[in-house]
């Protein structure tokens, strides 16, 4: 089965959840067309950092496959907070198994997506996870947090916007954020959704995101579509936030370095 055909068999379980009802179907839609440009993030990884051969097609199908689970969890709970529903890694997992799979891949590669699935969100990744399923993993995770960078920040760029699912109604507010996000973004530390009180939470939020980068092909994608720069424009003018930017920055260089030298 081709690539298309996967995208065909995505879209299709996607539009499976349409129920002609606006705000269910305009989440069923959001969803598809990230898993969508997930797919074209984990491609252009994979290409600049030489992912090939079976473990590149695997990993283009862990990227498509991510967020299966969210579709499920819409019509069933109406959110796509986890932390009210259920896990959408997981849920992936079992939408999988519940599909009828096309060929193409032998049960041990299905497997091997299903794990990549399951593994796509969970907070850390296990350090010494090696090889393919590795790859898939990585990928996916930066692919999936270079989309959702754009998304969040589109989305807060237009303010007062009728949609507050995406950012989880949080409040908005020009200059204050919460310090105990604050803290542990700066010291690397993941950092919990429950602190999350305003906006810039979330940006804050996503800047954590950048030190956990896998590639130094995707610390570039971010920079050359310009979300690390406005990422720190919709932040307020400080003394801290410099100190993050600073932080974030020199990160950024070291990963992209790294991946070149290797
Ligand atoms: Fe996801």
């Amino acid at each position: 089965m081709s690539l298309s055909e996967h995208k065909f068999l995505l879209k299709t379980f996607a539009e499976s959840h349409l129920t002609g009802q606006e705000n269910n179907d305009y989440h069923i839609r959001l969803k598809l067309n990230h898993s969508m440009r997930v797919l074209d993030n984990g491609l252009a990884i994979i290409g600049k950092e030489d992912i090939n051969g079976r473990t590149g097609e695997l990993t283009a199908m862990a990227c498509l496959y991510h967020d299966i689970g969210r579709f499920p969890q819409f019509i069933r709970y109406a959110t796509f907070r986890d932390a009210n529903s259920v896990n959408h890694g997981r849920m992936g997992i079992l939408a999988l198994r519940n599909l009828d799979l096309p060929g193409g891949f032998s049960d041990g590669e299905w497997r091997l997506i299903k794990a990549a699935v399951g593994l796509h969100n969970a907070k850390e990744v296990n350090p010494r996870l090696k090889g393919t399923l590795a790859a898939m993993v990585n990928v996916t995770r930066d692919a999936d947090k270079i989309d959702i960078f754009s998304v969040i920040l589109e989305h807060l760029s237009q303010p007062h916007s009728p949609d507050q699912v995406v950012i989880h109604r949080l409040e908005e507010h020009p200059t204050r954020y919460t310090p105990a996000v604050y803290k542990a973004v700066i010291s690397g530390n993941s950092c919990d959704y429950g602190l999350l009180r305003y906006d810039k939470d979330f940006l804050l939020l996503l800047t954590g995101w950048l030190f956990s980068l896998n590639y130094g092909t995707s610390a570039r994608l971010l920079s050359e579509r310009g979300l690390v720069s406005k990422t720190f424009e919709m932040l307020p003018q400080n003394r801290e936030i410099d100190e993050l930017k600073g932080k974030v920055l020199h990160h950024l260089e070291t990963l992209g370095k790294n991946r070149l030298q290797e």
